[in-house]
């Protein structure tokens, strides 16, 4: 079965490029660029990822990208996770970034995606994987900076699959958000959202019925509304579903109690990603392993979550035929 998942051609639809940055890089790019960083050692680092929720996750998350400096810095982060996401069979990664917490420290739009857009053509070009660029939004901070920060990215548009909506979901609903999603849909530029990770469910109805969003991010805190659920199913919104990173910040006890199964048996098209793979414990195949030892789904299960990913991701028509 790990010989199959590994393998199965898989899709990462909800990935944070910062999220992917591993403890090694980030002591040698703290090296080169001079950043002191608050660990004694990678294992240090590592020790210190126990969270107790999404906040105490993403005060190391902002922590730790305060060593990507350069346009090289951001080509390195991203090479180096689409080189393991290749390893463990991976045909195709959507990588989300953060463009205002960088904006924050002084690193310039221009910088984050000269890095990201170089890692991307050699990552097609060497490894045969293709990308998608996701643009988050920190539903944190105050909404016209979205749009600033949007406006501000015009020049790169184009090359821009979609926005999206993370950070700390509590206190801070999609509805926050309708202006800039707004302009983007004016724009055609798809969106995704994270919404009913540690929000309510009414946060992912929300997410559609302000953002018009085509995908969910998480999601998992539907189950508490059925009339969401069946809404979800008939109109088929895909959930990217990160199991491995809900127990990691306890919006599961035990993967066990994971809702997939439920959420599977609701009929929903649901996909399998890592979201922070450096931070919660291993990447996408990292995650189907876990559902297999949790779950015992058998191949045509993860054959069909792995196919619903390919069928939902951001890529062009052929590329979409040759990998189904
Ligand atoms: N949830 C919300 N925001 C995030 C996450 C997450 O898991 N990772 C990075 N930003
Ligand atoms: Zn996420």
């Amino acid at each position: 079965m790990q010989d199959f998942l590994k393998r199965l051609p898989k899709a990462e639809l909800h990935l944070h490029i910062e999220g992917s940055l591993e403890p090694e890089l980030m002591f040698a790019l703290a090296e080169r660029n001079g950043v002191e960083l608050p660990y004694a050692s990678v294992e240090a680092a590592r020790a210190a990822y126990a969270f107790e929720d999404l906040q105490s996750f993403l005060d190391l998350y902002y922590q730790g990208m305060a060593v990507l400096r350069t346009a090289d810095d951001f080509f390195d982060l991203a090479m180096d996770y689409f080189q393991r996401a290749h390893a463990e069979g991976v045909v195709h990664v959507e990588i989300s970034f953060d463009p205002q917490a960088h904006l924050a420290r002084g690193i310039e739009l221009s910088v984050q995606m000269e890095g990201l857009g170089r890692a991307r053509r050699q990552a097609e070009r060497e490894l045969g994987i293709s990308t998608a660029l996701i643009m988050s939004f920190l539903r944190d901070c105050p909404a016209d900076e979205a749009m600033r920060v949007f406006e501000q990215a015009a020049p790169y548009w184009e090359t821009i699959d979609a926005v999206g909506l993370d950070s700390a979901e509590r206190g801070h609903p999609p509805s926050k958000f309708t202006e800039v999603f707004a302009r983007a849909k004016e724009l055609g530029i798809p969106r995704v959202a994270h919404a009913g990770e540690e929000g309510p469910a009414a946060y992912v109805r929300e997410a559609l019925d302000l953002l018009d969003v085509c995908r969910v991010d998480h999601g998992v805190r539907c189950l508490e509304e059925p009339a969401l659920v069946e809404r979800l199913r008939d109109e088929r919104i895909p959930l990217t579903v990160c199991p491995l990173s809900n127990v990691r910040l306890k919006v599961v006890k035990h993967i066990d109690d994971h809702p997939l199964p439920r959420l599977l048996e609701a009929g929903l098209v649901l996909t399998l990603n890592s979201d922070d793979p450096a931070y919660f414990g291993g990447g996408v195949l990292a995650n189907y392993l876990a559902c297999e030892q949790a779950f015992a789904w058998g191949k045509e299960t993860f054959a069909s979550l792995a196919r619903n990913a390919i069928e939902v991701a951001f890529m062009d028509s052929r590329r979409r035929q040759a990998l189904l």
